[in-house]
C-alpha cells in the first residue's frame, strides 16, 4: 500500500490524553511499537500511522488535511473554532464523535489568599491561561474588564512568577491547582475528548478504514464497563431478577434442563456488576452465577 493511502491520526504527544489515545487504538487493534522522542508510529497490522504532536496543534493538522482525523479535548477544538471564527476562516474540521475519556473542565483558579466573590471580583485583573477566547467570550458575557495574558503553557506558574494575578486552565484531577496554591473558583467549560477529520474527501480505502476505526471505538466505549452474566432463577422470579440487572437490555432466557420450574438467563450488563448486586440477586432466588468480562463486542 502507498504512502498515500495510510490514514493518519494525531494525538497528543505529551500530557493528559496521551496514554488514553494510545490505550484506545490499541484496544481498536492497532499494533505499533513507540520509540523514545519519536513524532511517527507506524502502524503494523493496519494502514494507519498515529502522530504524535502538541494537543494545541491537532485542530489545525487536520483542517490543512495533514492528518486525517484527531484526537483532541473538546476545550481545544472549541478555543481553535473561536479563533478561526475571529480570524475569518471557517473551520472545516469536523467533530465524528466524542469519547468517553478525558473529561476534564476549564476553569478560573486563584491563588489560596485571594478572596473571591463572583465573577466582578476578576474587574481589572490579569488573567494568565491558553484559551483566550473561550475566556473572552466568559469576561463578555459576564460583562468583566479584564487582562488577558496569553502564555503557550505553565500557567500555573504564572501567579507565583508575578506575570498574572489568577489564571484559567483545565483541571482534571486538581494535583496542578493545589501543587501551586490555587484554588478552583469557577468552570467555564466542561470537556472530555473527540475525534475529529479533516473535511476533505479521502480515497474509497481510507474513507473505509475510518469507518471500520469509529466502529472499533464504539465497540470498545461500549465493552469498557460491560459484563457477561450467567444464572440460574426461577421462573417464578424472572421479572424481579431481570430488573436487578444493571444496564441490561433484553436478557437471553434458556430452560434448565431437567427444572421446568428454572431458567438460565444470560445478559449483557452495561455497568459493572457488584457483589451487592450478586447479593440482591440471590436473596431474589437466583443460584449459579457467574460473570465474565467482556472484551470485545460489535453491534
Ligand atoms: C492540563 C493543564 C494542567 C493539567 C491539569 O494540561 O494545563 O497542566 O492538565 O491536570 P490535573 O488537574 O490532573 O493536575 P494538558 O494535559 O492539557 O497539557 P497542555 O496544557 O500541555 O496542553
Ligand atoms: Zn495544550
Amino acid at each position: 500500500m502507498d504512502k498515500q493511502s495510510r490514514l493518519k491520526i494525531a494525538i497528543q504527544k505529551s500530557g493528559r490524553l496521551t496514554d488514553l489515545s494510545l490505550d484506545l487504538l490499541t484496544r481498536c487493534g492497532l499494533k505499533f511499537s513507540r520509540g523514545k522522542d519519536q513524532l511517527i508510529c507506524h502502524g503494523e497490522n493496519m494502514p494507519l500511522d498515529i502522530l504524535l504532536v502538541r494537543d494545541d496543534d491537532i485542530p489545525d493538522l487536520v483542517q490543512q488535511d495533514v492528518a486525517d482525523l484527531g484526537i483532541v479535548g473538546l476545550n481545544v477544538i472549541e478555543e481553535k473554532r473561536l479563533s478561526f471564527e475571529k480570524a475569518g476562516i471557517q473551520p472545516l474540521f469536523e467533530q465524528l464523535m466524542t469519547l468517553d475519556h478525558g473529561r476534564c473542565r476549564l476553569c478560573i483558579a486563584v491563588p489560596d489568599e485571594f478572596k473571591y466573590q463572583g465573577a466582578q471580583s476578576l474587574q481589572g485583573k490579569r488573567i494568565a491561561t491558553t484559551y483566550p477566547n473561550i475566556l473572552g467570550n466568559y469576561l463578555k458575557q459576564n460583562k468583566v474588564n479584564a487582562e488577558i495574558v496569553t502564555l503557550s503553557g505553565a500557567v500555573e506558574i504564572a501567579p507565583r512568577l508575578g506575570r498574572a494575578d489568577l489564571i484559567c486552565d483545565l483541571v482534571s484531577t486538581g494535583a496542578t491547582l493545589t501543587a501551586n496554591h490555587l484554588t478552583e473558583v469557577e468552570t467555564i467549560l466542561e470537556s472530555q475528548a473527540a475525534i475529529i477529520r479533516t473535511p476533505l474527501p479521502v480515497s474509497d480505502s481510507k474513507q473505509d478504514w475510518i469507518h471500520r476505526l469509529l466502529m472499533r471505538v464504539d465497540g470498545v466505549q461500549q465493552v469498557r464497563e460491560s459484563k457477561y452474566i450467567l444464572l440460574h432463577a426461577p421462573r417464578a422470579k424472572l421479572e424481579q431478577i431481570k430488573q436487578l440487572l444493571p444496564g441490561s437490555e433484553s436478557p437471553t432466557i434458556i430452560p434448565l434442563e431437567g427444572h421446568p420450574d428454572k431458567v438460565v438467563i444470560h445478559a449483557v450488563c452495561r455497568e459493572n456488576v457488584f457483589w451487592e448486586t450478586l447479593e440482591s440477586l440471590k436473596k431474589a432466588g437466583a443460584s449459579s452465577m457467574l460473570v465474565l468480562p467482556v472484551e470485545k463486542m460489535l453491534n
